[in-house]
């Protein structure tokens, strides 16, 4: 079995406890296994350091911001140290706001609603869906798909070149692709939109949980991410940046939090006075329980150390890619080749296969959570397919055959709570599937890929 065995060298930082490690699931063919969670780049497993800060808090919880009780002030504390958490874990300008979101989308939606009226906007039309629609009201550019580093600080800079000077411009760009896991040159196209008089925003939403991400050092203007990427499932997300576009806009929504005095008009109408710090994008009451877990997961990653975090998914990323190349019929998607820095998000299609069947076997077979489909990046992973947008076909039909195309792939991801054994039975799994196929019948139900029921379902 081509599986590399040598035990990985995880003295730098061993895995961080998740929630999750013990959970048990059922196996199709019968009996259970414990749950390999491989699908980090959509949600991580929650760190037992923020699932027990959050417990520890919660008796305490109360209103933020809104309240003259001991709990009240309690809270209002923890969410405001809170935001000063998270303003260092990301290296914050002194003149920086953080503004607590939902997520990443939420994030760059308010960024899009912020940005002024005639500003122009750059986007590589390799970004996840939530980087790349929220532009559309602007006056947006969407660019060609890079297929290397340097290309895509040249595809900037051209674009650039062409622009208004005068007028305000931003450039959307994410930081590591969800589908490839390969890291942007966010540095060098800081450095492009600003020789330019443009500003950037960093999609962090895969970046964050993987690296260390210093918004001064890398002179981005805004950064957004998601806990729930960040081992802090609480439906909570950041925006972290220059203030004065924020200080400019309308607010996000409109509400209580958001306002300073409201007060009827004469003429019947109501005026409005905005608060101009990160509560004016924050109306309503505040999710602090997301906001304290962001908070606790930040202070778990630095107190860990990204050194040693990033060292061991180093050799986790170099077992797969070496655990996958070792099976032929396997191919890796990429769009800055081999040699790419990247984090542990790997995308593949394995030929002869429905992507779809493949990822419900793994599941089915061996308690292996991987995610199938086009990763809401639907025009870079069919660039990377080279595929037309046609409907995945039923799940036990095959497709990536002989100068057939696959129509989408499948996607591996882990991080700071992955154990080696999980890697160890994903690279088995592949490959036991790829020689000997899958050992039951699956088809399509409601559009996923179940395995099939009745007495003949079971293959071998
Ligand atoms: C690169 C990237 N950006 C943005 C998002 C959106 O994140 P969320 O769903 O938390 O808003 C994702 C989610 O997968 C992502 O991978």
């Amino acid at each position: 079995m081509p599986v590399p065995t040598a035990a990985l060298d995880s003295s730098v930082c061993p895995p961080l406890p998740v929630l999750g490690q013990n959970v048990t699931v059922p196996l199709v063919t019968g009996g259970e296994v414990t749950y390999a969670a491989l699908d980090y780049a959509a949600s991580a497993p929650a760190l037992q350091r923020v699932w027990d800060d959050v417990a520890a808090y919660a008796p305490y919880y109360g209103s933020v911001h809104r309240g003259a009780g001991y709990l009240s002030q309690l809270s209002t504390d923890l969410f405001e140290n809170s935001r000063r958490t998270v303003a260092e874990f990301l290296g914050c300008r002194a003149e920086d706001q953080v503004v607590f979101t939902r997520s990443t989308t939420d994030s760059l939606n308010l960024l899009a609603a912020a940005i002024p009226a005639d500003c122009q906007v750059f986007v590589y039309e390799t970004e996840h869906h939530a980087s790349l629609l929220p532009w559309r009201d602007a006056q947006v550019t969407y660019l060609n798909a890079p297929r290397t580093p340097a290309q895509a600080v040249e595809t900037l800079e051209r674009a650039l070149a062409g622009r208004d000077p005068y007028g305000p411009a931003l450039v959307c760009v994410t930081g590591a692709s969800n589908v490839t896991g390969e890291l942007w040159p966010v540095k060098e196209l800081a450095a492009a939109a600003h020789a330019h008089g443009a500003r950037i925003v960093l999609d962090a939403a895969q970046l964050a949980p993987h690296h260390p991400v210093d918004i001064a050092e890398l002179d981005v203007d805004w950064v957004a991410f998601s806990g729930h990427k960040l081992y802090a499932p609480f439906g909570s997300g950041v925006l972290a940046g220059r203030a004065d576009w924020l200080r400019a806009a309308e607010p996000y929504l409109a509400g209580g939090g958001a306002s300073r005095k409201v007060a009827r008009r004469a003429d019947g109408g109501v005026d409005v006075d905005w608060h101009t710090t990160a509560a004016r994008h924050e109306a309503g009451s505040p999710n602090v329980i997301g906001v304290y877990s962001i908070a606790s997961a930040c202070k778990a990653l630095t107190e860990a150390g990204f050194e040693g975090l990033v060292a061991r998914e180093q050799e986790l990323v170099a077992r797969v890619r070496e655990g996958l190349a070792e099976v032929p019929e396997v191919q890796v998607l990429s769009l800055f080749g081999d040699d790419a820095p990247r984090v542990g998000v790997i995308s593949f299609v394995v030929r002869g296969w429905n992507s779809s069947h493949f990822a419900a076997a793994l599941s089915a077979e061996y308690g292996i959570g991987v995610r199938d489909g086009l990763f809401c990046a639907h025009p870079l992973v069919r660039t990377l397919l080279g595929s037309d947008p046609r409907d995945p076909g039923e799940c036990g039909a095959p497709e990536g055959g002989p100068g057939e195309r696959s129509l989408n792939a499948i996607r591996v991801s882990f991080g700071a709570g992955t154990p080696d054994e999980h890697i160890d039975r994903f690279l088995g799994a592949v490959s036991e599937l790829v020689r000997e196929g899958a050992r039951w019948n699956y088809r399509t139900e409601d559009g996923r890929c179940v395995p099939d029921r009745g007495e003949a379902a079971q293959v071998r």
